[in-house]
C-alpha cells in the first residue's frame, strides 16, 4: 500500500517477486545512511525519460501544491535523485526523512514509519521496457510521486496521521477502511485547485496513462468524505472508474482526523 502498483488495463504482477511484502528483521537506513547506488548510464536514462514524460503531461493536471513541491525540490531530470538528498530537503522544509527500503514493506513496518515522519523509498528503478506499467513501486513512483506532497506542510501532517491511526488500528474492517482512504487519497487523490480538478495522488502521477484517464469524464468524481472512501473498494489493475476530490489539504487532514477519532485511532 505504501507503493502500490501503478495500475494499467489488464496486467497482471501478483506473481512478480517485487510485489511480495518484506517483513524487516533490522531499520532501515535513514537520511544520511542511505548509500547512493551504482546505477548505470541506462538507469539514468530511463529517469530522463519518464521525467520527460511527466513534465510534459502534468502542467493543468497536476496540482498547484504538487508541482511547488516538484519545484522545491529540484530532483532534476540529469541523473536519478539521492536519497539522502531528498530526505535533507524534506527534513528542513516538513520535518521528515527518507529510509531506503528494499521493496515493498510488511503492511505495520511501513505506517509505523509514516508514525514517526519516515517515507520507505525504494532506490531501483523500472526498466525501458516498463515505462507505461511496472507491478510494484519504484523510485520514480517513490521520489518522483510520492516526495513532492511530503514538502507540503499539511499533507505531511495528515500522512504521517495515518501511520499512527494505522498503527492504533487493531480492527481488520477498520484497516480495510483505512487501506481505501490511502488508497484514494495518497495514491489517487484528486483536489478542487482554482483551475478546476487537479491530481495529487502519487499513483496518478507515476502513471502517464492513468493521468491522462484521471479527469476525463470517464471518471465519476465524488466529494471527499472518508466514510465514503472507506466504503468504496478498489482495483489495483485497472484504470480507476471512481476518484474523490478534496477543497484544500485542510480538509483533508481535519476530516480524516475526525473519522480516526471516530474509530478510536487518534
Ligand atoms: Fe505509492
Amino acid at each position: 500500500m505504501q507503493n502500490t502498483p501503478t495500475p494499467s488495463a489488464n496486467a497482471s504482477g501478483a506473481d512478480d517477486p517485487r510485489c511480495i511484502p518484506h517483513k524487516l528483521t533490522a531499520p532501515l537506513p535513514v537520511g544520511d545512511q542511505c548509500p547512493y547506488p551504482a546505477y548505470t548510464a541506462e538507469e539514468h536514462e530511463v529517469w530522463r525519460s519518464l521525467y520527460d514524460r511527466m513534465e510534459m503531461l502534468l502542467p493543468g493536471r497536476a496540482a498547484d501544491e504538487f508541482l511547488t513541491g516538484l519545484l522545491a525540490l529540484d530532483l532534476g531530470k540529469q541523473r536519478i535523485p539521492a536519497l539522502a538528498e531528498v530526505s535533507r530537503k524534506l527534513s528542513r522544509t516538513t520535518n521528515w526523512q527518507i529510509a531506503r527500503t528494499p521493496g515493498l514493506l510488511d503492511a505495520h513496518d511501513f505506517f509505523s514509519y509514516l508514525a514517526r515522519r519516515i517515507f520507505p523509498c525504494t532506490d531501483y528503478l523500472r526498466s525501458r521496457a516498463e515505462l507505461d506499467y511496472t507491478p510494484a513501486p519504484d523510485c520514480f513512483h517513490d521520489i518522483f510521486g510520492h516526495t513532492p506532497m511530503i514538502m507540503h506542510p499539511r499533507f505531511a501532517n495528515f500522512y504521517q496521521k495515518i501511520g499512527q491511526a494505522a498503527v492504533n488500528c487493531p480492527d481488520p474492517a477498520v484497516e480495510e477502511g483505512l487501506t481505501r482512504i490511502y488508497w484514494f487519497t495518497v495514491e489517487f487523490g484528486l483536489i478542487n485547485n482554482p483551475g478546476g480538478p487537479r491530481i495529487y495522488g502519487n499513483g496518478i502521477i507515476s502513471s502517464a496513462g492513468e493521468t491522462q484517464h484521471s479527469l476525463t469524464d470517464q471518471v465519476k468524481k465524488i466529494a471527499y468524505r472518508p466514510e465514503a472512501l472507506a466504503a468504496q473498494p478498489y482495483d489495483i489493475w485497472h484504470f480507476q472508474e471512481t476518484l474523490f476530490v478534496i477543497e484544500s489539504f485542510d480538509q483533508l487532514e481535519q476530516e480524516f482526523v475526525r473519522w480516526a477519532r471516530d474509530h478510536r485511532l487518534l
